[in-house]
């Protein structure tokens, strides 16, 4: 039994509406009829109020906390429609328990892991007429706290608001899965030790879009940050990890020490390519390495991965004194078959070995 009471929308989108809308969704655009809700508030009361309520504006007093300060995380997964009837998402525990990592880092309160997939269950069963069937389509889900105090003075909030809401999404880059063009920015950086990196706050992404303009200025779709310390080793692009895989099958990619974000897809895919016995190198990977393997051909391929854009190939990297192709620049083999298994596994179409896949309705 669900803990959410429940607000249902007075007017939800017409059923002819919404079949309109899923057919080809652009991402984060369309949003599902209701939202779930928990609010925090300090001295004693904790978590409270779990509803469901119509998706729509919030009010918020000017003076609100998380629009001076940014004292907010978020987080994404997917529902996924199985040929069974099912509706399923994806490792939400890791999810849940990163959610619980970055509040600690944003001195939030941390949202018990029980209430993070209450809140997916509740809404997805709520909402389930608004997870597509199309190929590659998913109900993404975006969990989100923030700090919701009227209050100026800087310290940590003491009322605090948990949602969730829903958007039917296909593919993240508007070419599908195909090889995207990244800008290498050897001018901003996106983390620090000790900094925020590893927490999946607002933040991080608001300090990342002066880059993503750049990238757009000189004609590539994403951006690609370095090391602050040295400005020479691979952290992550604006919103996912980067994988590099060599000519010998080997495949090196950054680790998660601190400053990049420890992603749910990165690790699933390090798995799947160590369960076909192919070595995995997390190390530091230099700019300079990756560029020059790149020429003499020991780079085969490049990939990105995040849960918005799954695995999405690589095909050209280009920076202020640079500018190259990753082998012919169409989609490896390895990134593919990846893909192809990944996504297998989500959309219940390939066996779930590690026991990833879980049942929402
Ligand atoms: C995701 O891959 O889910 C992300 O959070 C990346 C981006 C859409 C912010």
């Amino acid at each position: 039994m669900s803990r959410f009471a429940i607000e249902p929308h007075p007017s939800p989108v017409s059923a002819s509406e919404r079949a309109g809308l899923l057919e080809s969704p652009a991402f984060g655009t369309v949003f599902s009829d209701h939202m779930a809700r928990i609010d925090w508030r300090a001295e004693g009361v904790g978590w409270h109020d779990h509803r469901l309520v119509p998706y729509g504006p919030l009010e918020l007093m000017p003076a609100t906390s998380v629009l001076h300060y940014a004292q907010e995380i978020f987080e994404g997964l997917k529902a996924y429609r199985w040929p069974d009837g099912s509706i399923r998402t994806f490792r939400p525990t890791a999810n849940a328990e990163r959610f619980g990592l970055s509040a600690r880092r944003l001195a939030l309160p941390e949202l018990p892991v029980e209430d993070f997939l209450d809140s997916l269950s509740a809404l997805v069963e709520m909402d389930q007429g608004w997870v597509p069937t199309g190929v590659g389509t998913s109900l993404y889900l975006r969990p989100f706290m923030f700090a919701s105090e009227s209050f100026i003075g800087v310290r940590a909030a003491h009322e605090v608001s948990y949602l969730v809401i829903a958007s039917p999404v296909g593919a993240y880059f508007k070419g599908g899965v195909a090889p995207v063009s990244i800008w290498v920015d050897q001018r901003h950086h996106r983390a620090g030790p000790g900094g925020t990196g590893s927490a999946k706050c607002g933040g991080n992404y608001a300090g990342s879009l002066v880059s993503q303009e750049l990238a757009y200025a000189h004609g590539c779709e994403q951006v690609l940050f370095l090391d602050a310390l040295t400005s020479s080793n691979l952290e992550e692009l604006g919103g996912m990890n980067v994988v590099v895989v060599m000519a010998d099958g080997s495949v090196v990619t950054p680790p998660t020490s601190g400053t990049i974000l420890e992603g749910v897809t990165r690790s699933s895919l390090l798995q799947l390519i160590r369960d076909r016995d192919l070595e995995v190198d997390e190390r530091p990977v230099e700019l300079a390495e990756l560029l020059a393997g790149i020429k003499s051909g020991q780079v085969a391929e490049v990939f990105a991965c995040g849960t918005a854009a799954v695995v999405t190939p690589v095909g050209w990297l280009a920076g202020e004194d640079f500018e190259v192709a990753v082998g012919d620049s169409q989609p490896g083999a390895l990134t593919m078959s990846l893909y192809e298994e990944l996504t297998g596994i989500q959309y219940g179409l390939r066996e779930d070995k590690h026991g990833w896949t879980h049942r929402l309705v």
